[in-house]
């Protein structure tokens, strides 16, 4: 075998990390839980090139200058796995890279996974879990269906708490803004560890957000889970805004499409929103209402074009060759 393709979806967290334990092994500081979603996806294939001196890396067709948040990954699984062959990865999102819509999450998974079977390496899901951590600190998120707890308490423990056909939920991406994002998260979480007065008071709350939306998620009660949800959201852009400098992904097109979703809700659908690190909104609801919320914010000005996925499947090679 000399190629490996594999495919991997972005995850969304609805109980969010925000701020890190170790910088240099990239850990999270607290737990999370989120949902991988399908349609949008990260594929990558890694082919071995004996005559190359050192990996490269192609993200959307473009060589990248380094190997930039791969590095610490790719170090990582060489060394587990006793490998020196340099490689070509080649990696392409079907959605935009950098723009809040967890590109690094589902590209990093979709690297680890085709890596590992390449080089027929037999990582454990543990370590699967630690290379794609140093890469990115939701990765691990992406390698499994569902929803999916990052556990912080038990040594970075990752698992599926819900299939995807044992709840059907959709989600519906809001794009207000497809630019790249000014400010990295990994950078963002640094300032805001650093300077915001709410950060310890933040940390201090995930148990109680876990506890509550696990509860929630096992009762399959979304309105509970949305309650939950959005007040972690709400807190986690909180911490971001009472930093120093001050830092907001959200815009007022963001604020608009949260409006519309608190309107919708109003009028008796189930449904929540969650917002990450740039503008964009999603939208979570039972499926079978998801064409008509989609109808409803496409018509908003501040949404340019919406991307609706179900409940998606974990990181998996697609091609051997
Ligand atoms: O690990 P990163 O760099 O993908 O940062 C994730 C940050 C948030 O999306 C805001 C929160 C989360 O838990 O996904």
């Amino acid at each position: 075998m000399s190629e490996v393709t594999a495919i991997a979806h972005p995850n969304f967290a609805l109980i969010k990390y925000w701020g890190k334990t170790d910088f240099v092994n990239n850990i999270p500081a607290m737990s999370s839980i989120s949902l991988t979603i399908d349609t949008l996806t990260s594929t990558t294939k890694i082919s071995q090139k004996p005559e190359m001196q050192e990996n490269i890396w192609e993200l959307n067709g473009e060589r990248q200058p380094d190997l930039g948040q791969l590095l610490p990954t790719l170090d990582y699984l060489s060394k587990v796995g006793k490998v020196n062959e340099p490689c070509l990865i080649q990696s392409d999102n079907n959605f935009p890279t950098a723009a809040g819509l967890a590109s690094s999450a589902s590209g990093v998974a979709s690297i680890v996974v085709a890596y590992n079977s390449l080089f027929d390496l037999g990582l454990t899901n543990q370590q699967m879990a630690k290379a794609a951590m140093l890469g990115s600190g939701s990765a691990p998120r992406s390698l499994f269906p569902g929803l999916v707890l990052l556990d912080i308490e038990n040594q970075c423990d990752c698992h599926t708490l819900v299939e995807p056909n044992q709840w059907p939920l959709s989600v519906i991406v809001c794009i207000t803004d497809d630019q790249r994002k000014t400010i990295s998260s990994r950078e963002g979480m640094e300032i805001s560890r650093k300077t915001s007065p709410l950060y310890n008071s933040w940390l201090k709350a995930n148990r109680h957000y876990i506890k509550q939306a696990k509860e929630a998620i096992n009762a399959k009660n979304l309105s509970e889970l949305g309650q939950i949800s959005e007040e972690n959201c709400k807190q986690m852009h909180e911490v971001m805004k009472t930093s120093n400098p001050s830092i907001n992904y959200m815009t007022n097109k963001t604020i608009d499409c949260i409006n519309e979703v608190i309107s919708i809700r109003k009028s008796g659908f189930d449904l929540f929103y969650t917002v990450d690190a740039g503008p964009q909104v999603k939208i979570i609801c039972k499926t079978e209402d998801n064409h008509f919320i989609q109808e409803r914010v496409s018509n908003l000005p501040s949404v340019s074009h919406t991307l609706v996925s179900n409940i998606g499947y974990g990181a998996r090679v697609t091609h051997e060759g």
